[in-house]
């Protein structure tokens, strides 16, 4: 397993128990996307028209999400904060709402459960929130804390994640110190850094700010205020995650003061008492897109011997995706059926393209 982020880390978990002997290879685990991620399981709040296999895709593992934090917290002792209190998706003016209920629309067509909820509704179901035109209860977009997966799947995978860069040559895997060994299969999941291997997947920068506040939201809110779309995650622990910007941009992903303003600026204007909010973090990380928004699941083809399996592409979806992305790669690995959710989103659909078998896959492809 090349790349240690949440996808890398639950496929690693799954072939594991699977029977696999497994390497998980990676400079910094978790380091990556992981890091800035908010952790919703958006199945509804990030609904788009024109994607439904992606939406369906979402829904399949959203549905594994509560036993499949159950057995992560049973089997390693880590709560990784699983809330499901649901996700208010908010409109601030009518404008914004408008927008809100163009999601809605793709919900009803999938039979997502919601609830619309005027302004006064709105306010008595979350006291924190300003004047808003009005709201839509998202009673299944529950949400988790990415750093505490993470956390999870690390100590059960111990010793088997090794922090180094890896080169991969003809089957034989070559880490930085010097050591090599051979390999029957590949697994790709580098997120963001797959592009100098993968040319579908992009980077497109992501900011997240990390809040401690007194008087929290209750639950996620998802918001279009006054045009700007901003997230409210709530912690148990009182942490209140706020995000995220969405820039195509290349370079080392760093914060910036723009549009963490502009972020900021829109999450107090949705909740005022954020104004006395400790700020405790600003992370910026890239995310994996591709052209059609959705992940590259399976074979790739590749001359040689060794199987090489994508799990990369995730986009926005990487911690929603992760247990249903693990099961769909044990499949592949194990040559077994691929459930018929995940078949749109093979590699093929773009094409021929293949993966060479000698890749440095941390190099920096800007370099
Ligand atoms: N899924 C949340 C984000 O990508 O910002």
């Amino acid at each position: 397993m090349i790349g240690a982020g949440i996808v890398g880390l639950a496929c690693a978990e799954e072939l594991v128990r699977g029977g696999h002997d497994v390497r998980v290879l990676d400079p910094d685990p978790g380091g990556g996307a992981t890091r800035a991620a908010a952790g919703m399981l958006a199945l509804g709040g990030e609904a788009w028209h024109g994607e439904t296999d992606l939406l369906r895709l979402g829904v399949a593992s959203a549905r594994l999400w509560l036993e499949y934090a159950a057995r992560l917290q049973a089997a390693s002792g880590v709560n990784v904060d699983l809330r499901t209190e649901g996700t208010l998706l908010v409109g601030q003016d009518h404008d914004d709402l408008r927008q809100v209920r163009r999601t809605i629309e793709v919900l009803a067509t999938e039979g997502i459960a919601f609830r619309e909820l005027d302004r006064p509704g709105a306010r008595a179901d979350e006291p924190t929130l300003s004047r808003v035109a009005g709201a839509v209860l998202l009673p299944e977009d529950h949400n988790v804390n990415p750093r505490l997966v993470a956390e999870a799947l690390l100590r059960l995978l111990g010793d088997r994640v090794v922090r180094t860069r890896a080169t991969v040559l003809d089957g034989r895997v070559c880490l930085a110190e010097g050591t090599e060994f051979g390999c029957d299969a590949v697994v790709i999941a580098t997120g963001a850094q797959a592009r100098s291997l993968v040319p579908q997947v992009r980077p497109v920068r992501g900011e997240t700010i990390r809040l401690r506040v007194i008087d929290p939201p209750s639950r996620v809110l998802r918001a279009r205020v006054h045009g700007e779309t901003v997230y409210v995650v709530p912690r148990s622990d009182g942490e209140v995650v706020v995000g995220a910007t969405e820039e195509e941009h290349a370079e080392q992903p760093v914060a910036t003061l723009g549009t963490v303003v502009r972020l900021l600026h829109a999450a107090r204007t949705l909740v005022p008492g954020l104004e006395s909010a400790e700020i405790v973090e600003i992370t910026a990380r890239h995310r994996p897109g591709t052209p059609d928004n959705g992940p590259l699941l399976g074979v790739t083809h590749s001359p040689g011997p060794v199987r090489q399996v994508l799990a990369v592409g995730h986009y926005r979806g990487g911690v929603l995706l992760a247990p249903l992305t693990a099961q769909v790669i044990r499949a592949h690995v194990e040559g077994g059926d691929i459930p018929a959710v995940a078949r749109p989103f093979v590699p093929s659909r773009f094409g021929p393209h293949e993966i060479s078998t000698a890749a440095d896959h941390w190099k920096d492809p800007m370099s």
